[in-house]
């Protein structure tokens, strides 16, 4: 059916922040609200993809449509993505990983230090570059990038480091895209190196332009 372009297609959407533990009490988390990817999943499903969203700690509701997995760590995401990953379609990567995890997490809040409080940190496990490694001929992988300075260099090098279909280019440098806002402006680039640069426009909508962006890929 022309409307439901994705009937049958199985879909993975990563979203919101994931949150480190230092000890019971505190974290090391990030700003992401989800809005996005929440968005993503809600327009992937109704094209009739079959989706499963994979969500940080976040405050956003999910519609009835779609299958719904929190986490809560990078560990927590990777598990999840890692399980289900061989059988979907298409996967976009959304959520914004912690990059860094407190080597050892304290079992007892950690008392106040008399000054400084030495944190260790290492590395989490790239989620995306792990299922770009794995990824079969028939899979598309989505990412995102967010820089501040050469933002389409890094773009690209993302697409071929991470061996993705496409990537997607959130800019911070624009007023009102990114983190907490309803609205987003991004710049899509794929294999072909075609780069589509999009206005100012609500998640719903740049949401609309990603899900057009992956059909391309299918058609
Ligand atoms: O390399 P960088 O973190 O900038 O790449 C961002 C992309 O990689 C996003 O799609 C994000 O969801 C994904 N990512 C991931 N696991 C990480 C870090 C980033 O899946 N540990």
């Amino acid at each position: 059916k022309k409307s439901m372009p994705l009937f049958g297609k199985k879909v993975m959407v990563t979203a919101g922040p994931t949150y480190e533990a230092i000890d019971p009490v505190r974290f090391i988390g990030n700003h992401s609200s989800g809005k996005m990817g929440f968005a993503l999943a809600d327009e992937l499903a109704k094209l009739g993809a079959d989706v499963t969203l994979i969500a940080g700690p976040t405050e956003q509701k999910s519609s009835e449509n779609l299958k719904r997995i929190n986490v809560v760590s990078a560990q927590d995401m990777f598990d999840a993505c890692t399980e289900i990953f061989d059988v979907t379609d298409i996967t976009v990567m959304c959520a914004a990983v912690a990059d860094y995890k407190p080597k050892v997490v304290a079992g007892q809040k950690i008392k106040k230090q008399e000054s400084t409080l030495i944190l260790e940190l290492e590395k989490t496990t790239d989620i995306l570059a792990s299922l770009g490694r794995n990824k079969k001929a028939n899979q598309i992988l989505v990412g995102f990038a967010l820089e501040t300075n050469d933002e389409e260099n890094y773009a690209k090098s993302k697409l071929e480091k991470k061996n993705l279909d496409l990537v997607v280019l959130n800019s911070l440098n624009d007023k009102g895209a990114g983190f907490k806002s309803d609205t987003n402006k991004i710049t899509i680039f794929n294999r072909a190196s075609e780069k589509m640069v999009f206005g100012m426009k609500s998640k719903t909508e740049v949401a609309k332009d990603i899900c057009k962006a992956i059909l391309n890929i299918i058609e």
